[in-house]
C-alpha cells in the first residue's frame, strides 16, 4: 500500500528531483550553491546548540500588528521599496532554508544555525520589483460573476501575466528555480512512460489513474508553456486521447461511465486534467483537437456533473453534494468547476454555466466546512490532503478565471486555521497519522498551504511548505509569492491543543526544526463524524525523538475489505479490522473488547507557550512543558472512571503517560512501536531499540502485579472473525501491561536517551494524580 508513509522508503534520492541544484548523486546534498558576492556567508554554524533569543509573547497578531504599523509608518515608498530589496535578498543569500528532506520521514532538515537577519518574523514584504515579485492581475472586474471570465487565456490559477512574470522570478528565487527543474525533470520521466493504464481497483474506482492523469497533464502543460517544445503538447494529447479511449485497446467502457460516475472522484479529477490541458494549452490546440478534448470532456464528465445535481440522481453519483465532513465535496465540485470554466462561451451547450450555478453555492455550503472549528480535518490528517487540494484549486480557479472566490475562502471565517493544523500534526516522524490515510497523492500535495499562505496572509503557511519534499509541483510556481520572508518558526509555539469535540488533541514538541525533536501527539475526540475514515482510537499517541518514531500507528487496512467502509456503528465491520479496532491503537483496552463508539471524552491542557526564535537550534527553557488530559471514561464499557495524561517533562526532555482507571474487567496497557524490545527481569523497565537509538519506557510506583510484556501486532484467538484477513504488521511489537479487574494508576515514564545526556540528567518524577497536574507538576 502506498500513502504518505511508504515515500519513507524514498529516502536517499533527492525529493527535488535529479534536476535538484543541490543534490550530487553520488554524494548527497551538497550545500546550496550561492551566488559569487556572497563569499562571506550570513550563515553562522554553530555545532552545538547555543543559546536564542526567546521573543517572548510573540504571539502572531502582535507581531504581525507592529509589522504592518512599521510599513505603515514607512518615512517613503522608495526606502520601503529598498529595505523589502533587502528583506528579500538577506533570505535569497541562503538559499533553500533546508538543506534536504531525505530524513527517514522525507521532514526537512535544517542546518542547526542562529540567523537573527533572515530568520525574522514571517513576512510578505511588498514589493513593485517584477524579479522579486508577482506584478498585480490587471484583470479586475468590478462586479465578478462565476460565468464571467477575463478576455485572455489561461483562465484557470496562471493567467499569462503570471507566466509572463514567471522566467524572471525563477532566476531570482532559490525555491522557484528549484522546483522548476524538479517540474522538468518529474516530466522527463513521465515522457518515457506509456500512457497510463486503466485500473478499476474495486471500491476505489479509477481514482489513482485518474490523480496520475492529472499530475501528468500538469507537468506536462507547464513544461511546454516554459519550453515551447512541441514534444510536450504531443504527449499531452496522447495522455488526453488515451483517457478518452480513443488509442488502440480502448479505456474502461466504451460509454458515458467510462469516467466512473460512480465513484465521482475519478470523474471529477479526469475532469480537472482535460480542463488543465485545454486552457493552459488552449492557443496550441488545433480547432479539431479542442473541440475533440471538449467533446470528450462533456460526455464523460460534465454531463455526469448534471445528472449528480439532478432531483432524483437515479445513478447516485452525487451523494457528496451534502457531504460536508469530508474531502469529496470539495474534490468533485472542483473538477467541476475546473472543467466548465475552461470552456465557458466555447461551450455551445449551456452545461458549463448551468454547472457553475450548481456547484459554487453548493461548495460555500459543505466544502468550506469541511474542517471543524479548530481547523482539524476531521476526516483524517491524511485526507487533509485531498480535501484541500479541491478547496484550493477551486477557490484559486475561480479567482483567476473570473475575479472572485465567491466566500469560498472566508464563508467559514475558521477555514483558515486549517493551515495551522497541517503545521501541528506534522511531526519529526511524519504525520500523527490516525485513522486512515487515504489512496496514494499523485496529483495531490499539501501546496494548498501555499494558495492559503497568500490569501490568508499567513506567510508561515507559505514558508513552512516551500521546504517540504511534495513543494515542487506546478501549482507551487503559481501559489507561491517570492516576496515572502522569515522562517516559520520564529515566534511560533511550540504546542497547540485543538478542541473541538471531533477532534480534542494535542500537539506538543521540542523544535520545528531538529529531526531529532522530540514530537508527542495525543487524541480524544467523538469516534463517529469522520466520514468512516477513523479508529476506535481515544487516547491514542505517537511519539518521535531521536530521529526516529517510537510509538506509531498502522495506518489504512485495505480498503476493498469486505465491510470495511461499512458505518460507524458498534457493530460494524469495520471494527473488526485489527488496524481499525481499540486494540490495533496505542491506548487502553479494557475486556479485549473496542470501545464505545457514543465516547464523549472531555479534556483539559496546558503550556508555558514557549515559542521558536529566530534560530534552528531550539534551546528549550528547564521549565517549559506541557500537559494534555482526558476523561475517557465515556468511550468504554466495564469502565467506572478512566482518565489519560500526557506530560512533557525536565525541559522537554521526557514523556509521562499517566493513566488513572477504575474497570470492573480486565485491563490492558498497549502501544505499537517498530523497535526491538528488552524488558528488564523485574518486568518494570522496557529497553526500545531502532538502529543506534535507544528509548527507556519505565513503570514508575508499579501496582502489584503490573510488569510489561510484548505481544504481536495480531488480533486475540478471541476476536469475533473479521470477513476478511488482516494485513501484516511487519517488523512491530506492542508493549502491554495486563492486570485484572480493578483500581490503578499507571504511570509510564518514557526517556529518549538523548546524545551528551547524562543518566543523572533524567529526571524520575514524583507521582501526581491527574487532578492536581500542572505545567510545574509533575516535573
Ligand atoms: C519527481 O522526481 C523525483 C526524483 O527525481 C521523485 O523523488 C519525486 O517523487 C517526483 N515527483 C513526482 C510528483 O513524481
Ligand atoms: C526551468 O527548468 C528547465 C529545465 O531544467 C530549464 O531548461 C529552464 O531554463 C528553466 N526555466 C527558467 C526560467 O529558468
Ligand atoms: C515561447 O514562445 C513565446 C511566444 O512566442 C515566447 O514569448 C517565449 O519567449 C518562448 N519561450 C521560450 C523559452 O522559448
Ligand atoms: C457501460 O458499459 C459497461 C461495461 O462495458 C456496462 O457494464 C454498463 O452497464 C454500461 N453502462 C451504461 C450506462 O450503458
Ligand atoms: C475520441 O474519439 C471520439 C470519437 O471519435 C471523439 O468524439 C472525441 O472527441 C475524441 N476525444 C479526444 C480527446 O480525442
Ligand atoms: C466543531 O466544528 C464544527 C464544524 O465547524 C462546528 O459545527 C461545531 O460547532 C464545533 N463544535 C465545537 C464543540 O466547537
Ligand atoms: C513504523 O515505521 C513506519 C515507517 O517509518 C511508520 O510509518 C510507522 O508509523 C511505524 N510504526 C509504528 C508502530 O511505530
Ligand atoms: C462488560 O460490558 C459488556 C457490555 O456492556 C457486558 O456485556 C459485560 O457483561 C461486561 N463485563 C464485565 C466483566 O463486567
Amino acid at each position: 500500500m502506498a500513502n504518505y508513509d511508504a515515500l519513507g522508503s524514498q529516502t536517499r534520492n533527492s525529493p527535488y528531483g535529479s534536476g535538484d541544484p543541490y543534490y550530487n548523486e553520488s554524494s548527497g546534498y551538497i550545500t546550496p550553491a550561492r551566488p559569487a558576492k556572497k563569499a562571506v556567508s550570513k550563515w553562522v554554524k554553530f555545532g552545538i546548540p547555543v543559546a536564542v533569543v526567546i521573543i517572548a509573547g510573540a504571539v502572531l497578531g502582535g507581531v504581525l500588528g507592529s509589522r504592518s504599523s512599521k510599513n505603515a509608518s514607512a518615512s517613503s515608498s522608495a526606502a520601503a521599496s529598498a529595505a523589502a530589496t533587502s528583506a528579500i535578498s538577506v533570505k535569497n543569500d541562503i538559499g533553500r532554508f533546508a538543506t534536504a528532506t531525505d530524513s527517514q520521514y522525507l521532514v526537512p532538515i535544517y542546518p542547526m544555525t542562529t540567523n537573527t537577519a533572515a530568520f525574522t518574523t514571517p513576512t510578505f514584504v511588498s514589493t513593485t520589483n517584477t524579479n522579486l515579485g508577482w506584478p498585480q492581475d490587471p484583470f479586475q472586474p468590478s462586479n465578478p460573476s462565476p460565468t464571467q471570465v477575463r478576455p485572455d487565456r489561461p483562465r484557470l490559477i496562471a493567467p499569462t501575466y503570471m507566466w509572463d512574470a514567471l522566467p524572471n522570478l525563477i532566476k531570482n528565487d532559490p525555491y522557484l528555480s528549484g522546483w522548476n527543474a524538479t517540474i522538468f525533470s518529474n516530466a522527463t520521466q513521465y515522457l518515457a512512460l506509456p500512457p497510463v493504464a486503466y485500473f478499476l481497483d474495486g471500491g476505489n474506482g479509477i481514482l489513482d489513474p485518474a490523480r496520475e492523469i492529472k499530475q501528468r497533464v500538469k507537468a506536462f502543460s507547464y513544461a511546454y508553456r516554459l519550453s515551447n517544445d512541441t514534444k510536450w503538447l504531443d504527449r499531452t494529447y496522447v495522455e488526453l486521447q488515451n483517457a478518452a479511449g480513443n488509442l488502440t485497446g480502448g479505456w474502461g467502457p466504451d460509454n458515458s461511465t467510462k469516467w466512473n460516475p460512480t465513484h465521482f472522484l475519478d470523474t471529477a479529477e479526469l475532469t480537472a486534467a482535460y480542463a488543465i490541458a485545454y486552457d493552459w494549452l488552449y492557443n496550441e490546440w488545433t480547432p479539431t483537437q479542442r473541440s475533440s478534448i471538449m467533446t470528450t470532456m462533456i460526455t464523460y464528465g460534465l454531463n455526469n456533473g448534471v445528472i449528480a445535481y439532478s432531483n432524483s440522481d437515479p445513478a447516485a453519483y452525487g451523494w457528496w453534494k451534502t457531504n460536508t465532513e469530508g474531502n469529496w465535496n470539495c474534490v468533485c465540485n472542483n473538477g467541476l468547476t475546473m472543467g466548465a470554466l475552461a470552456i465557458l462561451g466555447d461551450d455551445t451547450t449551456g452545461i458549463a454555466a448551468q454547472l457553475l450555478g450548481l456547484t459554487v453555492p453548493n461548495a460555500l455550503q459543505n466544502c468550506a466546512f469541511a474542517p471543524s472549528s479548530d481547523g482539524t480535518w476531521s476526516e483524517t490528517a491524511n485526507y487533509w490532503y485531498f480535501g484541500t487540494t479541491g478547496h484550493a484549486e477551486m477557490a484559486s480557479s475561480l479567482l483567476t478565471a473570473t475575479g472572485s472566490t465567491y466566500d469560498l475562502l472566508s464563508v467559514n471565517s475558521e477555514f483558515q486555521l486549517t493551515g495551522q493544523y497541517h503545521m501541528y500534526v506534522s511531526g519529526p516522524g511524519s504525520l500523527f497519522n490516525y485513522g486512515d490515510c487515504g489512496p496514494n497523492k499523485y496529483s495531490t500535495t499539501a501546496n494548498a498551504m501555499l494558495f492559503y499562505g497568500q490569501q490568508y496572509d499567513m506567510p508561515q503557511y507559505q514558508l513552512f511548505q516551500r521546504d517540504q519534499f511534495d513543494a515542487a509541483e506546478p501549482w507551487s510556481m503559481f501559489w507561491y509569492n517570492p516576496a515572502v520572508t522569515g522562517a516559520f518558526w520564529d515566534g511560533l509555539a511550540l504546542d497547540h491543543f485543538f478542541d473541538n469535540s471531533t477532534d480534542q488533541w494535542g500537539s506538543m514538541r521540542s523544535s520545528w526544526t531538529d529531526e531529532n525533536a522530540l514530537y508527542v501527539a495525543v487524541k480524544a475526540g467523538t469516534l463517529q463524524g469522520h466520514q468512516t475514515h477513523n479508529d476506535l482510537d481515544c487516547g491514542d499517541f505517537v511519539v518521535d525523538a531521536l530521529g526516529v518514531r517510537w510509538f506509531g500507528e498502522l495506518g489504512s487496512g485495505d480498503y476493498n475489505s469486505i465491510g470495511y467502509f461499512s458505518n460507524d456503528l458498534q457493530d460494524s465491520q469495520r471494527w473488526l479490522y485489527y488496524r481499525k479496532m481499540t486494540e490495533g491503537q496505542n491506548t487502553i483496552l479494557v475486556n479485549q473488547q473496542n470501545q464505545n463508539v457514543a465516547a464523549a471524552p472531555t479534556v483539559r491542557h496546558d503550556t508555558s507557550a514557549t515559542v521558536q526564535g529566530s534560530s534552528t537550534v531550539m534551546n528549550v527553557p528547564g521549565d517549559s512543558s506541557a500537559y494534555f488530559v482526558a476523561d475517557l471514561s465515556s468511550a468504554y464499557f466495564n469502565v467506572t472512571s478512566f482518565s489519560r495524561g500526557v506530560h512533557l517533562i525536565n525541559g522537554r526532555k521526557q514523556v509521562l503517560i499517566q493513566d488513572e482507571i477504575t474497570a470492573s474487567a480486565p485491563i490492558m496497557w498497549r502501544a505499537h512501536t517498530n523497535a526491538t524490545i528488552v524488558v528488564s527481569s523485574d518486568g518494570f523497565t522496557a529497553t526500545l531499540t531502532i538502529g543506534s537509538e535507544t528509548t527507556i519506557v519505565q513503570l514508575l510506583n508499579p501496582p502489584s502485579g503490573a510488569a510489561f510484556t510484548t505481544m504481536n501486532p495480531v488480533r486475540f484467538a478471541t476476536d469475533p472473525t473479521p470477513p476478511q484477513p488482516d494485513q501484516p504488521n511487519d517488523g512491530v511489537y506492542v508493549l502491554v501491561i495486563s492486570l485484572p479487574a480493578g483500581s490503578y494508576t499507571l504511570e509510564v515514564l518514557i526517556s529518549p536517551q538523548w546524545p551528551g545526556m547524562s543518566s543523572s540528567s533524567y529526571t524520575t518524577p514524583a507521582s501526581v494524580p491527574l487532578s492536581q497536574w500542572s505545567l510545574t507538576s509533575p516535573s
